[in-house]
């Protein structure tokens, strides 16, 4: 039985990461980058494999996607806090999330029940996709001076908000009250990570508010996609034949 990999398997081998990477990437740039992540980190790399995932078909997933991930200040209703940036998010983290959503272990219903209509194929498809829309890259240059509770989060997430492997997700640019939100989830215990829930445990509100206000404001930052070709939104508005 096929499962997400996330679940069966966090980490493979370096050179799987560099192949991942490469296939997930359209820029050739990206393979010096996986190159390098390999040499830092030779042991431990991603899981999920977005090789596997085909982004043409993904594509035509993605469509659902825009409706919320497409429009640049939409917003979720209660709590109200805008809907995550996709644009530039490494494949790998999106496959995780996908994968919570559907398990429990993000509890939000409407990415719930996105989540639970597809297939590991899909997500991993879906992912591929957005992915290949040029994954944000650190330039090394932080912008401000990092919040004290930020020394720990850096080792991950690096200075500047780019995971610096690919299933920690991409903060930098992230919307401010979306990342506030989920500090609060993971303290409360509500998103469900082993790894999150204990840095969360650690920070007061001040510490979330100044850490979501200084990833938020990173860059190269992620940013709202949009669809190349979108046929069915224009035969909608386009005036009937
Ligand atoms: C009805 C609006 C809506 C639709 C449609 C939707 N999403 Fe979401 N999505 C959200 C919201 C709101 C969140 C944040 C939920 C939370 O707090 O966990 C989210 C979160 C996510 C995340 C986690 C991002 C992160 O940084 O943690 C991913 C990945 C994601 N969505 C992918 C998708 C994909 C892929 C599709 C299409 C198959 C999709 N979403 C469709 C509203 C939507
Ligand atoms: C050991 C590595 C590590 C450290 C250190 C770490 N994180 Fe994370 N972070 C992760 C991983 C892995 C995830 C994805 C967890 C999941 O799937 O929910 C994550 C998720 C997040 C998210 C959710 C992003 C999204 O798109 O939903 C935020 C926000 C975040 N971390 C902020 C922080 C902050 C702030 C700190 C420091 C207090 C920190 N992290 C420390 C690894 C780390």
């Amino acid at each position: 039985m096929a499962s997400v990999g996330y679940e069966s398997g966090f980490r493979v081998r370096a050179s799987g990461v560099s192949a991942a990477m490469a296939v997930a990437a359209a820029a050739a740039s990206l393979l010096v980058s996986g190159a390098a992540f390999a040499q830092q980190a030779p042991a431990a790399a991603a899981t999920v494999a977005p090789s596997a995932g085909n982004a043409q078909r993904g594509s035509q997933l993605a469509y659902t996607c825009y409706g919320c991930h497409g429009i640049p200040d939409y917003r979720n209703a209660y709590p109200t806090y805008h809907v995550p940036k996709l644009g530039g998010q490494h494949a790998a983290y999106i496959v995780a999330s996908l994968t919570e959503y559907r398990n429990g272990a993000r509890p939000h219903p409407t990415m719930r029940g996105q989540a639970m209509a597809m297939t590991d194929q899909e997500i991993r498809d879906v992912a591929a996709y957005f992915a290949t829309q040029n994954p944000v890259k650190s330039d090394g240059n932080a912008t401000g001076t990092a919040p004290a509770a930020a020394q720990t989060c850096v080792a991950c997430h690096g200075t500047d908000g780019v995971g610096i492997l690919p299933e920690y997700p991409t903060l930098s640019g992230q919307h401010r009250d979306y990342l506030e939100h989920s500090l609060r989830a993971y303290r409360r215990g509500e998103r469900q990570n082993a790894i999150m829930q204990g840095f969360a445990q650690t920070l007061t509100d001040e510490d979330i508010a100044a850490l979501a206000a200084y990833f938020a404001r990173q860059t190269p930052a992620l940013w709202t996609p949009q669809p190349p070709r979108a046929p069915e939104m224009r035969a909608k508005s386009s005036p009937a034949r």
